[in-house]
């Protein structure tokens, strides 16, 4: 036995073979190299069946004699944890019996691990991306595409897909679309910004917001230098009647289908309101339909846009029905904002692949957007259904709301709690939002009067697997 360190600076390392880490302690370096191979396969680290590195190779990584190795080897292989074979190398054993506590068990007794549960406002279930049908659908895209679908394009995007949208938005939503004025980008945020440019172009300088929704989504538009003040929001949406009141305002951003995040659908009054605000000012709307494809228990909510299409903006986005990967999202802009977010576009160059579009174009033309947006609804739905039952069983006293539609619900807290039931949750291991965290402060007490303590429950986001651990979480946190 030789248990000596290679000294020679000219002995190369070794360049080929698999890469270890071994840790080597103890007295000497064979019984150290022994004691670290057996303990990484014990471990699990090494997998059975891993080939491990020649003896030549690991011992001129680990600057000893090549002696050492063969000899740590073989009596590992001795002991039953390594298997050797002429021709085949050494390999980790191919043990029966289960391995003994892997380090990061140990861990999650001592310190709190990565959240296992989510439930935070914004994804969908992205374990249902339809990937066949999507794969289906890329291959018919690919194959029918022209020549010029390969070189940069329309700044309004493939006329494929806009052609496709104007139908369906037309036909599902009740939006007056034309392909030419469908306008392609690469997300709702993408949008607003290009929204955000147009209008500062023509000479707006305010866009009244909700006193609830996305800090993002306010930021796009102030990182544009806009103003932006609040409208408050009640249990029947935005007060749109204070547009009036509010000066210079020449645009409003909303979430008329389903408020983001208190879930409540804007009055039809309020929606008349804001289109005669509107034509009287004229002013534009921004109209974020975000997740009015998903609804339950209500009579559908059409777009805005359909009362007057010459003053709504209509945003829409594959977000919520497909995934947010994707970056694919779409407009249907009146007629005179067309040049500008044309030229706006033009600027700030984030287009979606051109083979995206196409593939999206194919998947709402073959019906299979139709049959994806009607099988998730029906499964958030009884998401839905199981997350208020659950809630109703463990936690009598809360109230859950805004759930007729989309893929949040407010689960609404005993006054003071908001605060402590998050930081309890994220000590289950779960994450989710208060509503706190979407309040515009700048919007003052006026903004705050709608809604009180609670959380912003993303019920659409746990996959299936994860759905009842994730239930039975939120339950054990409710005060
Ligand atoms: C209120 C709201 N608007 C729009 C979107 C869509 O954003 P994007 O298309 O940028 O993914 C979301 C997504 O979570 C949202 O919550």
């Amino acid at each position: 036995m030789t248990d000596s360190r290679a000294t020679s600076p000219a002995a190369p390392a070794s360049t080929f073979g698999t890469d270890l880490h071994l840790d080597l302690n103890g007295p000497g370096l064979r019984a150290g190299l022994t004691d670290a191979l057996r303990e990484a396969v014990r471990t699990g680290r090494l997998a059975p069946g891993t080939r491990l590195p020649s003896s030549r190779s690991l011992a001129g990584d680990l600057g000893i004699a090549r002696n050492t190795v063969t000899e740590a080897y073989a009596e590992l292989v001795a002991e039953g944890w390594l298997t050797a074979q002429q021709g085949s190398g050494t390999k980790v054993a191919r043990r029966t019996e289960p391995r003994t506590a892997a380090p990061a068990a140990a861990r999650t007794a001592t310190a709190p691990g990565p959240p296992q549960y989510g439930l935070l406002p914004g994804p969908p279930d992205l374990a249902e991306f339809p990937r066949a049908k999507w794969l289906a659908a890329a291959r018919r895209a690919l194959t029918a595409a022209p020549h010029d679908a390969f070189g940069i394009g329309d700044a309004l995007g493939r006329v494929e897909l806009r052609t496709a949208l104007a139908d369906y938005l037309a036909r599902a939503r009740g939006v007056y679309a034309e392909p030419d004025r469908v306008v392609l980008c690469s997300g709702f945020r993408h949008g607003l910004m290009l929204m955000a440019h147009t209008l500062r172009q023509r000479r707006v300088r305010t866009v009244a917001v909700e006193s609830y929704g996305l800090d993002v989504h306010r930021d796009v538009l102030t990182g544009a230098g806009l103003r932006i003040p609040a409208l408050p929001v009640d249990e029947h949406g935005a007060r749109t009647g204070d547009l009036t009141r509010l000066r210079g305002v020449g645009a409003v951003l909303l979430t008329p289908a389903h408020q983001f995040p208190t879930g409540v659908a804007l009055r039809s009054d309020r929606r008349a309101a804001a289109v005669d605000w509107a034509r009287s000012t004229g002013g534009w709307i921004l109209e974020d339909d975000y997740d009015g494809e998903f609804r339950y228990d209500r009579q559908p909510v059409g777009a805005l846009q359909g009362l007057d299409p010459e003053r709504v903006v209509y945003f829409g986005t594959a977000s919520k029905a497909l995934a947010p990967g994707l970056r694919l999202a779409w407009m249907v802009v009146p007629g005179k904002l067309v040049p500008g977010i044309v030229a706006a576009k033009g600027r700030a160059e984030w287009m979606s692949s051109a083979l995206e579009q196409l593939t999206l174009a194919e998947f709402i033309a073959s019906g299979a957007y139709d049959r994806q947006v009607r099988s998730m609804r029906l499964r958030y739905r009884r998401r839905r259904d199981q997350l208020v039952a659950a809630l109703a069983r463990n936690a009598p006293g809360v109230r859950v709301s805004g759930m007729a539609g989309g893929l949040q619900a407010v689960v609404e807290l005993p006054p003071g709690t908001e605060r402590s039931v998050v930081r309890a949750a994220a000590r289950q291991g779960l994450t989710v939002s208060g509503m706190a965290e979407f309040r515009y402060e700048e919007a003052g007490s006026a903004g705050r009067s709608a809604v009180r303590d609670a959380l912003v429950v993303n019920y659409a986001a746990p996959s299936d697997s994860a759905w009842a651990g994730t239930l039975e979480a939120l339950c054990r946190v409710m005060p």
